[in-house]
């Protein structure tokens, strides 16, 4: 029988991962390496991209912690630079880093709203822009993390709604404008996530908020962190080589329920509002 899954998927490839010092992409990062790449691992923070980079090394793996912030085309440039010369390619691109916080448009100011934009959006430009040097070759991935808040608009979420939704045209777009290059480009948009910062922050009261959450899935738990990294690592191997220009759910189903009043766990007044607001 033929064998379609070798224990080397992506054996003499290299990855730069944005926001890989914790959570989903920390996770992206050790299974790339687990499958043989060499990862370059970029955060804001140095120490964290640093300690992430140092755990998969201790495993047997090749990584280096890179400091830089996507908001900033010359940092991500210049790490770009660094990954290339420390391992003489580059291969694939995980544009990860992302920001959130829970707030109504009109509990945040325009600053607010634009600094999710700028991480999220301009984020992933930057980094697939400053990337298509290397990438321009058959085998070159762009692989976004987008988020359910793309296509479900979602109560306190209207920055990343906003953001993610950009970020899923823009990965459409450069896919027909680059893929005759070899790059593709596609996204991952999940849904919740089991232990990250972005959960943290959108489940601030632990069990309740999850209860509540899950309640709206079909598949009524969280995906794993493994879960995600491993539709990833899919999309990076050769099984995922014809898969270009689209994102992809990982969600338990949440997108085809649809939107629901996420924000209302979090503040009962909107509901109130649009209560008063329709009786007035
Ligand atoms: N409610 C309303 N506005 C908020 C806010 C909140 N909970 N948290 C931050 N903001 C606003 C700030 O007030 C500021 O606007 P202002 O200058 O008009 O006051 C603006 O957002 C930028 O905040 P700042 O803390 O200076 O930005 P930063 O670049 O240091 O941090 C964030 C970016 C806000 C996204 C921060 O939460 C972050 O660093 N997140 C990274 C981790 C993360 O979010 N992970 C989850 C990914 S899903």
């Amino acid at each position: 029988m033929k064998e379609v899954f070798q224990p080397n998927l992506l054996s003499s490839k290299v990855a730069f991962v944005t926001g890989g010092g914790s959570g989903i992409n920390q996770r992206i990062a050790e299974q790339f390496a687990e499958a043989g790449a060499a990862v370059a691992i970029m955060g804001r923070d140095r120490n964290k991209a640093e300690a992430a980079a140092s755990l998969i090394r201790e495993a047997g793996g090749q990584a280096i912690g890179l400091s830089g912030d996507v908001r900033n085309h010359d940092q991500v440039s210049a790490a770009l630079y660094e990954t290339n010369k420390e391992f003489g390619r580059l291969d694939i691109v995980v544009a990860g880093a992302a920001g959130n916080f829970v707030a109504r448009a009109t509990g945040m100011s325009a600053n607010g709203f634009k600094t999710v934009i700028d991480i999220d959006l301009l984020g992933t430009f930057n980094t697939a822009h400053a990337a298509y040097e290397y990438l321009a070759k058959p085998g070159g991935l762009v692989l976004a993390i987008s988020a359910v808040q793309s296509t479900l608009p979602t109560v306190t979420q209207s920055h990343v709604c906003a953001a993610k939704a950009g970020v899923d045209m823009l990965i459409k777009t450069l896919a027909i404008e680059w893929g005759q290059t070899g790059i593709r480009c596609v996204g991952i948009a999940p849904g919740p996530v089991g232990d990250t910062e972005g959960m943290k922050r959108l489940a601030p009261d632990g069990k309740a908020s999850w209860d509540r959450i899950l309640g709206h899935i079909p598949s009524r738990r969280a995906a794993s962190q493994d879960e995600i990294a491993s539709l990833a690592l899919f999309l990076a191997s050769q099984g995922g080589q014809y898969i270009n220009g689209t994102i992809i759910p990982i969600d338990g189903g949440q997108t085809a329920v649809g939107s629901y009043e996420f924000g209302s766990m979090l503040d009962d007044s909107i509901k109130k509002d649009h209560l008063q607001a329709a009786s007035a």
